[in-house]
């Protein structure tokens, strides 16, 4: 009995042992021939020289040094593909000989560059933006970098967080397809890194979007239900489309930052999402845990790795305490080796053991980098990603037609190329003012200062080459008088048939580390509009921006308003072409935009409270409002329009009836009843009216984009199973729990017809 036991256990020992990948073996065996010293190296990642980040710049030979030692698994941040050559070099000459993995910000595009990721997202269109983060993926892969810090997936709710900008928007579902769509197009539908994959990370890991009061790398205060509801499922479908990485966040969640909170790392997203691929954290995250309060670099260092954190980015906390601590018995060997693993089977994945100059291509980087093809398919995406707010019949403008193009942003080229590009073609971006004066006669004047308090202005402008690059000759802001620039700015107007007033938030305004209180559009601007209001001439509002803004005060001054976001290195030529009549926009909001800084944060998918107040009726006491102003956004969730106009159907259900695991199609029929051909983005939404916890008093679940000929109708069909029906109650399982649903199906998030279910 005893010996076949034995027999047995030896077969199950040698059954596990060959049925090891060939991974895992190159892997064990490599593992075993590193000294613990080399397999902490593998946990350090490093920023490049001269990168430009908020943190400290290393320096070239600081990371040679360290390569020499064999303490450095990654370098991020390098474009110069010698320097690349060089770092692989001395990694496979020394110590181990492992090479490096190379990292970079591609956020929206590398050296062709599309609409930041806000932008990116009011196409709703998944294809194209899977196409775009396939074509970044290409670019970056050219120039030597195989693994890219995107998507960033945290959802926001709060328009005063700059870092709005970087990722979807509000909302959990849209923001999970919109995060799949990414990785696919970063890594390729398939397992396997070709030469023009790169490896995704997922950021900022977790709930990094719900900073308090909008202010960057803010506490966040969220119970783990709303955060599971609300903001955790773009991480989560980034992991089931196969995310190669995750880089954890700043922000500190129930007490714990995030860099090191196991529930997040550990429980969530390895235990429960089943994640085998490796966490960096974000740049010196681990070294602001002694600011956070937690200990010295030693100790924030080991519950960092024993929380579940792979890679230490630019904190030195894991190469300069981890030995100390496992010689102290403070962190266990082990605890190291499976994170030097995962961090070898990234490389192994991106085939770098195979070739670790593979991606180090100098021919591709001669002709797959900022083609012709790249640009015409930025201008493409361009189009699909611009807002139509309002249009009093002045849009399309008539080619032909003199107009004044004015405003601080009309000719600033880094606008269009918006927060974190790092494209050495910033500078080539095309206009605004460019765009239009290629259709029809311009004439252009700056119009007003970006912003009344120069010492602000001069920061937003200038506060990054002041803080790496001083030295560097800046030139003054308000160098004219704001009167001089409006009246300049009036007089091209009387002399024009139509006025394009081009507005809103340079790059410096929005992304990383630039959160605002006031989210008005600067009174300067508002200034210039009035004056260009007075003379008359229809006014055209184009407006630049990473966030949504609180546009109260320019609606009643502008006749049409397209929100452009920062539109990428075609900018100017797209929405020319969006001006002009030659695209039909088609975009929508993924963002409410509110009245008044004081609502926010504001988002469509809040709960109903126990004293509800309709969102756009006026105060009434003792109910869920303010006094001075309305709840309802100034442009709701999903809104945007077109030159075309489209009517919806009610929504019809195949059953009103639907077992709990059955499924029920909602049709809706929608006509386009104007004289263009459009695309319509058709959303559906559901309420569940009773349930356990509190639900939103609407959920988007489903969308469609679709093309309707003028005069003609589509219906659209939307199938719902209960897992659009459930979600994570108090005990944070995952539920759908019978009863009547509302389901809503219209062009926004305001204007739905409803239908009810039962769930039985
Ligand atoms: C940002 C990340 C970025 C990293 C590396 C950090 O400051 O939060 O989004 O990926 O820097 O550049």
């Amino acid at each position: 009995m005893k010996g076949s036991l034995i027999i047995s256990l030896s077969l199950l020992v040698l059954v596990a042992c060959t049925s090891k990948s060939p991974m895992d073996k190159y892997i064990d065996n490599l593992m075993g021939q590193l000294t613990l010293e080399q397999k902490i190296g593998q946990l350090n990642l490093h920023s490049a020289p001269g990168f430009i980040s908020a943190e400290k710049v290393m320096e070239e030979d600081e990371n040679a040094k360290l390569l020499n030692q064999g303490l450095l698994g990654g370098v991020y941040g390098a474009t110069n593909m010698t320097i690349l050559r060089q770092y692989q070099d001395i990694a496979l000459q020394s110590g181990a000989g492992i090479p490096l993995i190379f990292g970079m910000d591609v956020i929206h595009g590398h050296q062709t560059v599309f609409p930041i990721p806000l932008g990116l997202s009011t196409s709703w269109n998944m294809e194209l933006i899977e196409q775009s983060a396939r074509a970044a993926a290409r670019e970056a892969s050219a120039c030597g970098i195989n693994w890219v810090f995107s998507p960033m997936v945290d959802i926001c709710r709060d328009a005063r967080w700059g870092r709005i900008a970087e990722g979807g928007g509000e909302d959990p579902y849209l923001g999970g397809e919109i995060a799949k769509a990414m990785v696919y197009g970063y890594q390729g539908r398939d397992d396997v890194y070709d030469t023009d994959d790169v490896m995704a990370c997922v950021k900022h890991y977790a709930l990094y979007g719900g900073a308090l009061a909008g202010r960057d790398y803010n506490s966040v205060f969220l119970s783990r239900q709303e955060a599971m509801n609300g903001y955790m499922h773009p991480y989560k479908a980034a992991c089931e489309a196969g995310a190669g990485s995750y880089m954890s966040s700043f922000n500190e969640f129930e007490g714990i930052p995030a860099t090191m909170n196991k529930w997040l790392m550990d429980d969530v997203l390895r235990k429960s999402w089943g994640f085998d691929g490796f966490i960096v954290s974000d740049a010196t995250a681990i070294a602001e845990e002694i600011q956070h309060g937690i200990g010295d670099l030693q100790e924030v260092s080991a519950r960092s790795l024993q929380a579940g954190l792979d890679m230490d980015m630019n904190s030195d906390g894991f190469v300069g305490t981890l030995l100390q601590s496992v010689k102290e018995g403070r962190v266990k060997e082990a605890d190291i080796d499976h994170a030097c693993r995962r961090i070898l089977e990234a490389k192994y994945k991106l085939g770098l053991f195979e070739d670790p100059y593979r991606y180090l291509s100098e021919e591709r980087y001669a002709t797959e980098v900022y083609t012709p093809e790249n640009l015409a398919f930025a201008r493409k995406v361009a189009q699909e990603c611009q807002v139509l707010l309002k249009n009093e019949g002045v849009l399309p403008l008539r080619k032909g037609a003199k107009v004044a193009v004015v405003g601080p942003l009309a000719a600033d080229a880094s606008s269009m190329a918006g927060t974190w590009s790092q494209s050495n073609h910033n500078a080539e971006s095309v206009t605004l003012w460019q765009g239009i004066s290629e259709v029809t006669p311009t004439t252009f004047a700056e119009g007003s200062w970006l912003l009344r308090d120069a010492a602000i202005e001069d920061g937003v402008r200038y506060g990054l080459i002041r803080m790496f690059a001083p030295g560097t000759p800046i030139p003054p802001v308000h160098a004219r008088p704001q009167a001089a620039l409006v009246a300049e700015a009036v007089a091209q107007a009387r002399r024009a048939d139509v006025v394009v007033a081009c507005v809103g938030e340079i790059p410096g305004m929005n992304g990383e580390g630039a959160s605002r209180t006031d989210i008005t559009l600067p009174d300067t601007q508002v200034e210039m509009l009035k004056a260009l209001k007075a003379t008359g001439k229809p006014l055209v509002v184009v407006l630049v921006s990473g966030r949504p803004m609180d546009l109260t005060a320019v609606e009643p001054l502008a006749d049409a308003i397209l929100n452009v976001w920062s539109p990428g290195s075609e900018g100017g030529h797209a929405v020319a072409d969006v001006l002009f009549g030659d695209v039909n926009p088609s975009a929508k909001l993924t963002t409410s935009f509110p009245r008044s800084v004081g609502q926010l944060p504001l988002y469509y998918n809040h709960k109903n409270t126990g004293r509800p107040h309709p969102d756009y009726e006026p105060y009434r006491k003792f109910t869920s409002c303010y006094t001075d102003e309305l709840n309802g956004p100034l442009y709701p969730f999903g809104y945007g329009l077109s030159y075309t106009a489209f009517s919806y159907s009610e929504p019809v259900l195949s059953t009103t009836e639907m077992p709990v695991d059955g499924s029920v199609t909602a049709s809706v029929m929608v006509t386009n009843t104007g004289k263009r051909d459009g695309d319509e983005i058709v959303q559906l939404y559901i309420h569940d009216i009773f349930a356990t916890s509190t639900r939103p008093v609407k959920e988007l679940k489903a969308f469609r984009k679709v093309h309707i000929p003028a005069g003609e109708s589509v219906k659209v069909d939307f199938t719902l199973t209960k897992e659009d029906l459930s979600y994570y109650n108090h005990e944070l399982e995952w539920v759908c729990e019978p009863g009547d649903f509302e389901i809503m199906t219209g062009p926004n998030s305001r204007d739905t017809q409803m239908v009810t279910l039962t769930v039985k």
